[in-house]
């Protein structure tokens, strides 16, 4: 199951050279289990097939508002009906000066018009074009309606000059999607996450650490940028790309981690610790690479601060402080553990995390989990993907905020 599961997606395609990038969205739109339908203007159909898109969509494209096939039914009305989400990609300067004036001179400008659902809007044109002013009032006027504008990328275009006016990424429209179905219940929270492991350095070439991906701590940004919060993310290194939105802080080290969470704090009302900080750090870190030639070497290890509990215990005093939500790592003695660190480190929710299977904790894009709360409440999270169970952990934050 993907949170986009049996969505319906209305796609609209305009004429645009980037008209063929699209066909791929169209793929990774079914994989997640939408069902898609395909309006395509006449200019779009000079770029790409509708036989393409019918085959990869596997439903008949629509391009005319006559349609001999079915008569009795009046396709701009019905299409605009019949779908959760319509996505005009790409959008050209044509279609969106379209959009702005309110035409329905086109079957895709009268099903917009004729839509009262939620609408993507990803432009692709020349940058020259697109920097117009004309092109900028236009889009001014399509978000005064209320459709979303996702802003195309910079760079190098087909027609080789370079500037803003190339079809935004894939994983910019996905976010853009899961936001117009989330709810927007964290909206107006200030969000701090951690994520990803700590290195502790013993030698310039050497660290300990442990194998946290990140995978959890960058679901929970991405989860609560979609849910209309304001997110920080403080992560250490990790291979993946901060969520669209997300403010980002990189950090190597625990005491590092701890210097920008607290510097972050005052700022913050919700804070998840999802980090997998080391405990411990080598008390020295050498200045040289330590070479071999010893047959035994000691590391001499001291304990890192235990950023969560410090921020349990500056809670006690205080008059105001954020939601504290913290994860337990556990491979045995889940509930007990997860209870125990609830409690000491005087925190408002825990994810009980088991980090001995193969479905679920580190590196995984999966995980199961335990949600208890600061009143007793229990909730097993089944398997399942690291979003959703990012979605279900802020099911349950928003709970607990609403009582606040
Ligand atoms: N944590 C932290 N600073 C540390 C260690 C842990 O802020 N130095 C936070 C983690 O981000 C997590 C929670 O504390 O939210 C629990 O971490 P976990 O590794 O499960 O437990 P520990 O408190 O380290 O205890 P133990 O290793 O004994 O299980």
């Amino acid at each position: 199951m993907s949170l986009l599961t049996d969505k319906k997606i209305l796609l609209g395609i305009t004429g645009s050279i980037a008209a063929y990038k699209v066909a791929d969205w169209v793929r990774a739109l079914r994989r997640e289990g939408c069902r898609v339908t395909v309006v395509m203007t006449d200019a779009a159909c000079r770029f790409i097939s509708p036989l393409t898109m019918a085959a990869l969509s596997g439903n008949p494209v629509h391009t005319s508002m006559f349609a001999a096939e079915a008569p009795e039914k009046i396709p701009h009305i019905s299409l605009a009906r019949e779908h959760d989400l319509l996505v005009i990609a790409p959008a050209s300067a044509q279609t969106i000066a379209r959009l702005a004036h309110g035409l329905a001179d086109n079957l895709l400008a009268t099903i917009t018009l004729a839509s009262s659902g939620p609408v993507l809007v990803c432009p692709a044109m020349n940058s020259a074009m697109f920097q117009h002013p004309a092109t900028q009032a236009n889009l001014a006027a399509i978000n005064s309606y209320g459709y979303v504008v996702i802003e195309p990328d910079c760079g190098k275009m087909a027609c080789n000059e370079e500037g803003p006016g190339r079809l935004t990424e894939w994983e910019n429209v996905r976010q853009a999607i899961l936001t117009a179905f989330a709810p927007q219940d964290l909206a107006g929270e200030q969000v701090l996450i951690t994520a990803g492991p700590t290195r502790e350095p013993f030698d310039p070439v050497r660290f300990l650490s442990n194998p946290s991906t990140g995978k959890m701590g960058y679901a929970l940004a991405a989860a609560a940028k979609q849910r209309g919060a304001t997110v920080t993310l403080i992560s250490g290194p990790a291979s993946l790309s901060a969520p669209p939105g997300v403010r980002c802080i990189q950090v190597t080290s625990a005491l590092e981690m701890r210097t920008h969470v607290l510097a972050c704090l005052d700022a913050a009302t919700i804070v998840v610790k999802a980090a997998a900080v080391s405990d411990f750090r080598p008390a020295e870190t050498a200045d040289h690479k330590i070479k071999k030639g010893q047959s035994e070497l000691s590391l001499q290890l001291v304990a890192n601060p235990d950023i969560l509990k410090e921020l349990g215990e500056r809670k006690e005093s205080a008059t105001k402080f954020p939601l504290l939500v913290g994860f337990a790592a556990e491979s045995r003695d889940h509930l007990k553990e997860g209870a125990r660190k609830l409690k000491e480190k005087n925190l408002d929710l825990i994810v009980i995390n088991d980090i001995g299977g193969t479905e679920t904790g580190f590196g995984v894009g999966t995980n199961r989990v335990t949600l208890l709360d600061r009143n007793g409440a229990q909730e097993e999270v089944p398997l399942l993907s690291k979003e959703e169970v990012a979605h279900r952990i802020w099911d349950a934050v928003a709970r607990l905020t609403d009582n606040r």
